[in-house]
């Protein structure tokens, strides 16, 4: 019997034939989508034999939901992703027009999915422009509350530019030009604090060996400064017994006792230097807002793109998994959109219920898919003697290879 995932003494229970809600997206969602679906599911065949399986419900958000619906995201999707628990989405296309919040940013926002979880690592075969790729294996924990992102500003000359213009010329001894537009940036202990506690508890429960703090603190101490005073302040607090910082680990001759998880912070300009230079000294990363939307993405390059990176809106227990890469309008319905990132992030879907043998046979076929140089147009692009396949054809090359 199809049954819900739900949260029993402060953990999540999967039951054998949990039912996921997802969302099919735009443009070469549908496409993406019916492969990756295809391929999870032959997976949790192979592997638990009937035991287990996965009960598909669609949920309805963007274009197909405007159609349908009228609204670009029913509270229906929003209510089903929060009942559910666990739910996976393709790329959805942001409508162009102004007032217009994007459903992804809506999405993170009503569900408080405050960790933008992304893992990066290379699959052997995928074009990279680095000497020594395999290097790169990090998880990059970006906070998505809080930071100038979070939306808070005025445009030059408007009203509220004007008022706010003035408090701090008058009243607090600035100097702000009367052509600027403002934006607001703040970072709370409260928010810092638990995307730095969902990193450490990540750390542990995957073996990792370094948490690292990339903050611009030298500059913005009150707030950059503060998210890595409170970062490792909270390590302290709750991972004492776990956690050791980069100068304790002198006293061990640079190597860290098993088990133990060193914690360490880099400014967030040399973080970019040591992610080309010396990347096999990270593990995982924990950064606000803005540092973790410019490193996500340029740690993914160096492992071949987004077009092969996965992705994951967190929240206490809430997760969206999600396709890294947009909704691709250029080349929907060509055959070719490479699914590689939704399966990559169906992967970690499976990771985080725990059906780590499903999660391990996918990534098992699609390393074999493209060590034998079967790709999609992306990938065959760039790889010599490759043999270009569709996005569905792609799919059942990787059900073969598992
Ligand atoms: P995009 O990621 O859709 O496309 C950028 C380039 O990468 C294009 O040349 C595209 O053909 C290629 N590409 C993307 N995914 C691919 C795949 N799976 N296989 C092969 N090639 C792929 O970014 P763009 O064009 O800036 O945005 C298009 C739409 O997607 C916009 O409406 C944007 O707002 C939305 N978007 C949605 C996201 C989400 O739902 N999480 C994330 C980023 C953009």
């Amino acid at each position: 019997m199809p049954d819900k995932v739900y949260i029993k003494d402060g953990k999540l229970i999967i039951p054998d034939n949990p039912i996921i809600p997802f969302i099919e997206g735009d443009g070469t969602g549908p496409d993406i989508w019916r492969a990756t679906r295809k391929v999870v599911d032959a997976a949790v065949e192979k592997v638990y034999g009937g035991r287990r399986t996965i009960e598909w419900k669609e949920i309805l958000a963007g274009e197909k939901a405007f159609h349908l619906t009228g609204k670009w995201l029913p509270e229906e999707t929003v209510d089903a992703v929060r009942e559910y628990i666990i739910a996976i989405k393709g790329p959805l296309t942001t409508p162009v027009g102004g007032g217009f919040r994007s459903i992804n940013v809506t999405l993170r926002q009503e569900l408080d999915l405050y960790a933008c979880v992304r893992p990066v690592k290379w699959i052997p075969g995928v074009p990279s422009p680095l000497l020594h790729p395999e290097q790169v294996d990090v998880v990059v924990f970006r906070e998505n509350t809080e930071d100038i992102y979070a939306g808070i500003e005025w445009q030059a000359g408007s009203e509220g530019a004007e008022k706010i213009r003035e408090f701090l010329n008058t009243r607090m001894g600035c100097n702000v030009p009367e052509d600027a537009g403002i934006g607001i940036k703040y970072m709370s202990k409260t928010a810092s604090e638990r995307i730095m506690r969902k990193a450490l508890k990540y750390a542990v429960e995957n073996g990792r060996k370094s948490v690292t703090v990339v903050h611009k603190g030298n500059i913005m101490k009150y707030t950059e400064g503060s998210f890595k005073n409170w970062c490792y302040s909270l390590a302290e607090r709750e991972f004492k017994d776990i956690v050791m910082t980069e100068k304790e680990l002198l006293s061990y001759g640079g190597n860290a006792p098993e088990g133990k998880i060193v914690v360490k912070d880099r400014i967030a300009d040399n973080m970019f230097q040591q992610m080309l230079l010396r990347p096999s000294e990270y593990d995982v990363i924990v950064t606000p807002n803005l540092n973790g939307d410019y490193l996500s993405d340029a740690v993914a390059a160096q492992v071949g793109g987004l077009g092969m990176a996965p992705g994951a809106n967190i929240g206490d227990f809430v997760a969206l998994f999600e396709a890294t890469h947009g909704s691709a309008p250029d080349i929907a319905g060509t055959g070719k959109a490479n699914p590689g990132s939704l399966i990559l992030t169906a992967v970690m879907m499976l990771e985080y219920m725990g059906w780590k043998e499903a999660a391990g046979m996918i990534l098992r076929g699609l390393e074999t898919a493209i060590s034998k140089k079967i790709v999609t147009n992306d990938l065959a692009k760039q790889m010599e003697g490759a043999k270009e396949v569709k996005t569905w054809e792609f799919a059942d090359v990787i059900i073969a290879s598992m």
